[in-house]
């Protein structure tokens, strides 16, 4: 029956993985599926291959990129040390959607980390970017697979729309399941600091950790972490039609104030009269995250005056439902204009 069935992960034929490990030894662009969003793979190794990385995504030199790797093996080969901390972190949640940042080795080239003292490592969840890190046999860098500042690319035809074919190879590996990107955790100088929320919350980290959430927090969100992660000082995820989040009782009151159209996404019931289109939202997390990136390339490309966003309440069942909307509005509140 149509809608009910989940989509199966694609997978491709080795030759294609083949031609990604001969584009990626050549110094090429291959961008890959991860359980978050797609990655705009480059061999780390390169400083060449990595500088076309930021040329083609117009990305600032400052911002530094994730690296991708198969196992703790390969982030050996990036990182400094490896301490207890990061293995029962890779232990609880590797292949998974969190990226740790550790002290760097002075091999990674500069540009990788932004010419900053640490490198973010992670081993995705998918079977496709497995596949290939496990063929390509090294660590490969993997920033979202879109411009800089756009929102992030979760199935291979956002990538398309993004990039000419022959810079950039896509494998397809269908939808991404999680829809945000990794919780970014840096665990240098001592403290454990969350730079950017995603699907693992603090709360599981500090879990795994054996720390009380409250150690985990007090390092996180505040202005030294924001400048420890300078991609966060950047609007980002955003749409090129202005985006603005409202409160349900607020919605009627904007739309009566454009000239032109909205699209309004709404995980809840919401009266939106024409020329106005209404987007249902899913009211789980899970599902709202997996298709926002998607509802917001959809609503752009409808070339209407506003997006309207209405904000998801925190009426929730769980702590891990209320981390996972945390994650959202971060990224809600970075694809939206504040009205004046
Ligand atoms: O889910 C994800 O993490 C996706 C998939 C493809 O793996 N990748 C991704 O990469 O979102 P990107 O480059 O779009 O976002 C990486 C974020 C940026 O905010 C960047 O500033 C931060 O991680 N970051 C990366 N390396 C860092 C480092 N060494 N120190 C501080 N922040 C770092
Ligand atoms: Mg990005």
């Amino acid at each position: 029956m149509m809608g009910s069935v989940p989509t199966p992960i694609r997978d491709v034929d080795d030759p294609q993985i083949a031609e990604a490990v001969a584009r990626l030894r050549a110094g090429g662009l291959v961008a890959f599926p991860t359980e978050t969003v797609y990655g705009l793979g480059a061999d780390a190794t390169s400083a060449a291959a990595v500088a076309q990385v930021f040329a083609i995504k117009q990305r600032p030199a400052t911002n530094p990129l994730i690296v991708h790797v198969e196992n703790v093996t390969t982030a050996l080969r990036v990182v400094a040390a490896w301490p207890n901390e990061a293995q029962h972190l890779a232990d609880a949640f590797w292949p998974g959607p969190l990226s740790i940042i550790l002290d760097r080795r002075a091999e990674v080239p500069d540009i990788v980390t932004g010419g900053g003292p640490g490198v973010a490592v992670r081993c995705p969840n998918h079977p496709l970017a497995l596949r290939l890190l496990r063929a390509f046999g090294g660590p490969l860098v993997g920033p979202s697979a879109n411009l800089s500042g756009q929102v992030s690319p979760t199935r291979a035809e956002h990538v398309r729309q993004s990039f000419d074919a022959r810079d950039v190879l896509v494998l397809d590996g269908g939808p991404c399941r999680a829809g945000i990107e990794s919780t970014v955790v840096s665990l240098r100088e001592g403290q454990v600091r969350v730079l950017r929320p995603g699907p693992i919350s603090e709360e599981d980290i500090g879990a795994a950790l054996g720390v009380s959430v409250a150690r985990v927090a007090a390092g996180s969100h505040d202005a030294s972490a924001t400048l420890a992660s300078p991609g966060l000082l950047d609007r980002h995820y955003a749409p090129r039609t202005p985006a603005c989040m409202v409160e349900q009782d607020e919605l009627g009151g904007v739309l009566a104030s454009l000239r032109g159209r909205a699209v309004v996404l709404s995980h809840v019931e919401v009266n939106v009269p024409a020329p106005h289109v209404r987007v249902a939202m899913p009211a789980s997390p899970r599902e709202y995250a997996a298709g926002l990136y998607s509802a917001l390339r959809d609503a752009d490309a409808l070339g209407v005056e506003r997006i309207v966003i209405v904000r998801p309440a925190a009426q929730v069942a769980s702590v891990g439902e209320s981390a996972l909307w945390r994650a959202i509005l971060d990224r809600l509140t970075r694809a939206t204009i504040s009205l004046p």
